[in-house]
């Protein structure tokens, strides 16, 4: 049983990703009118002599190329330049990542190769991700991958980019598994996207049977290829639909992170995530509340007796979404809220 512990008001988590009014106080237009302009502080580069590294005359803003035969330390101090004027605080991180992404290498492979040259290619591809992280494209987009639970997903703009916090559900999952130890398990996770959730559990209890539900088929094709690569002989069972309705059989443990962004806050969110993850796997409603609050209703033969259910919540959702969960009929045993590892609320636990 875990004790709720509620202390409103807390930081949304989506609070992370609400767009700054451009920490250095730029905006688009003063970028372009300084590169229309020349952007002589940096146009050689940043430092020293040597090859040139050069701001595109295109009109695109954010366009920037390299000479062939730029050293990487000098692409990695003009990149991370250029990057601070728009992507800020992981300027240096985020132009460090690319570029050993572009090399095939890790990042200590560049601390010790500075004076390494880069080829055309290299330079090519390098400079269309500094360009494209400069118009505010995640990182996670242009690797193609995200880190979670110490498994690689596959990630692109069809799903959302799992994010750190959402591991404590995968915990809270395999807890709930391991209780019931002995007998096959059904876990159902709703709103699977990249399949993150789905797979991770899988992975770790192998002895459950583990649906993915998502509305998106496009976010199940992602969840597929994520299988094929991560559980090849066995995994998830991906099926396409609204919430809890294609679920063919109730659940032991239901498991979501659905979307819960209200409809006023979706403008607000910073450009990497409006702009580019799918607005299927954010928006939720005037309050966010839409699809938690459906899901709730769906409950009721969906769930088995002495079943739990586990749903990821905005801090602020907190107290709303655990007195829907009272209300509910039949009534859970337990209702009660969880922190994260950062200590903001943002689970809701449910058991029968
Ligand atoms: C916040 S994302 C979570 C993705 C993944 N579970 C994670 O934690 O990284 C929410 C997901 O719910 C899906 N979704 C939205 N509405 C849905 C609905 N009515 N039924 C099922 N899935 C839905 C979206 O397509 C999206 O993939």
């Amino acid at each position: 049983m875990y004790e709720p512990r509620v202390n409103p008001p807390q930081r949304d988590r989506w609070a992370l990703y609400l767009a700054p009014d451009r920490a250095d106080g730029r905006n688009d237009a003063v970028l372009r009118r300084r590169d229309r302009d020349g952007g002589q502080e940096d146009r050689q580069g940043g430092a020293g002599n040597g090859p040139t590294l050069e701001d595109s005359p295109h009109e695109d803003p954010f366009n920037w190329s390299l000479t062939t035969g730029t050293t990487v330390g000098r692409a990695l101090i003009s990149a991370a330049q250029r990057l601070g004027e728009t992507s800020g605080e992981t300027a240096r991180l985020d132009s460090q990542v690319l570029l050993a992404h572009v090399l095939k290498q890790n990042r200590s492979w560049l601390f010790a190769h500075h004076e390494h040259e880069l080829s055309e290619g290299d330079c090519r591809r390098y400079a269309d991700l500094i360009t494209r992280r400069r118009r505010r494209e995640p990182v996670a987009y242009l690797l193609g991958r995200q880190a979670f639970y110490g498994l690689e997903f596959g990630v692109d703009r069809r799903v959302l980019i799992p994010r750190p916090e959402t591991e404590l559900l995968v915990d809270l999952v395999l807890a709930q598994v391991s209780d019931r130890a002995g007998r096959q398990v059904v876990v159902a996770d709703v709103g699977t996207g990249s399949g993150a959730i789905a797979i991770t559990v899988a992975m770790h209890a192998p002895e459950a049977k583990v649906y993915g539900i998502d509305i998106s088929r496009d976010a199940l094709d992602v969840a597929e290829e994520n299988k094929r690569r991560l559980t090849p002989d066995g995994g998830p069972k991906f099926l396409e639909g609204d919430l809890l309705s294609p679920l063919p059989e109730p659940a032991d443990v239901i498991v979501a992170n659905l979307p819960y962004i209200a409809d006023e806050e979706y403008s607000g969110l910073q450009s990497d995530v409006r702009d580019y993850e799918p607005r299927v796997a954010l928006k939720a409603g005037a309050e966010g509340l839409d699809l938690i609050e459906r899901l709730l209703q769906q409950l009721p033969n969906r769930v088995q007796a002495r079943g739990a259910v586990l749903l990821e919540i905005s801090p602020r959702q907190g107290e709303m979404v655990q007195r829907m969960a009272q209300e509910l009929r039949p009534k859970p045993s337990y209702v009660g809220l969880r922190r994260d590892y950062s200590g903001q609320v943002r689970m809701i636990t449910l058991e029968y």
